[in-house]
């Protein structure tokens, strides 16, 4: 088992929801976060809390679509504390839309999901993980460092409609722990740096909040536990895959018993 005390975490979207709970609940338990966010306002407000809780944290103002900014990430967890233990990219945004949207009065079609709304997703979802597992996993290696990849997938990895960009990307996110596994493995570093990934339903966070409150009715209507995930339930489990060293190349579901797949 491994221990979170005096490890070190690297946490994108460390300023808010998710990631934030993640950062706090390392710090909780003794160990050490970097956080990146693209916000800096938000990034600020969540250095000053984990400060309050006596933590060490060091922020980084970081956009995760950029290969400059994840290596300056990755190099800032490696100068200060000489060691990277918890990837945590969880940085992400949702721009949602259907793809074609068929207005059944008219018989016409009325809108389609922009290339940017697509693109924008892809580039943080995506790309922008990718960046960042690459330019931590490259340090963790060369600085012998043993832990946990912890992708974050969703249950929309499985299709929701109105989110073909996100959807796509959180597919991807599930198939990440795959991947990166067997290429560790071929490296004889399977047991040194293990990757999964983590698959959400609807968590309490701004992101999930700030949804059309009917559509959020009728999505609770269909989670068994009658309530949204609480990040810090999310943080748990992060806390949980990292110290169970059993736990490797694996996507694991957190969703409240939530009917999983999109019905149209
Ligand atoms: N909330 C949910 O129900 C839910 C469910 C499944 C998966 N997830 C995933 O969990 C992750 C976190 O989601 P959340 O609900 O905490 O979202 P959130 O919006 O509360 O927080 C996301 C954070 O990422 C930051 N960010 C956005 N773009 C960035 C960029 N380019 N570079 C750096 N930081 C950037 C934001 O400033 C914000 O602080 C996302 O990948 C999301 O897809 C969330």
């Amino acid at each position: 088992m491994l221990e979170i005390r005096d490890s070190v975490a690297v946490v994108t979207g460390g300023g808010g929801g998710i990631g934030f709970e993640v950062a706090k609940y390392w710090i909780r338990n003794g160990g050490k976060a970097v956080i990146a966010d693209i916000s800096a306002p938000l990034l600020e407000q969540a250095e000053k809390e984990l400060k309050a809780m006596g933590g060490d944290v060091a922020p980084v103002l970081c956009n995760v679509t950029t290969e400059e900014d994840n290596a300056k990430l990755a190099d800032t967890a490696i100068a200060r504390y000489g060691q990277i233990n918890l990837v945590a990219p969880f940085a992400g945004i949702i721009k949602d839309a259907m793809t074609v949207s068929y207005d059944k009065v008219s018989g016409k079609v009325v809108r389609k999901m922009t290339l940017d709304q697509f693109k924008a997703v892809i580039d943080i979802n995506l790309t922008g993980v990718f960046l960042t597992v690459r330019e931590c996993m490259e340090r963790m290696m060369n600085n012998k460092c043993k832990g946990l990849v912890c992708l974050v997938s969703s249950t929309g990895s499985l299709g929701t409609a109105g989110q073909i960009n996100y959807s796509s990307s959180k597919a991807a996110m599930s198939v990440f722990p795959k991947v990166l596994t067997a290429e560790l493995i071929r490296r004889g570093l399977g047991n040194m740096i293990r990757v999964v990934a983590i698959a959400p339903g609807y968590v309490g966070t701004p992101m999930v909040k700030g949804m059309n409150q009917d559509a959020l009715k009728k999505i609770l209507a269909e989670v068994p536990i009658g309530r949204l995930i609480e990040p810090e339930e999310i943080a748990s489990l992060v806390g949980e895959l990292y110290r169970n060293e059993a736990l490797a190349g694996d996507v694991f579901f957190i969703h409240g018993g939530l009917r999983l797949g999109s019905r149209g």
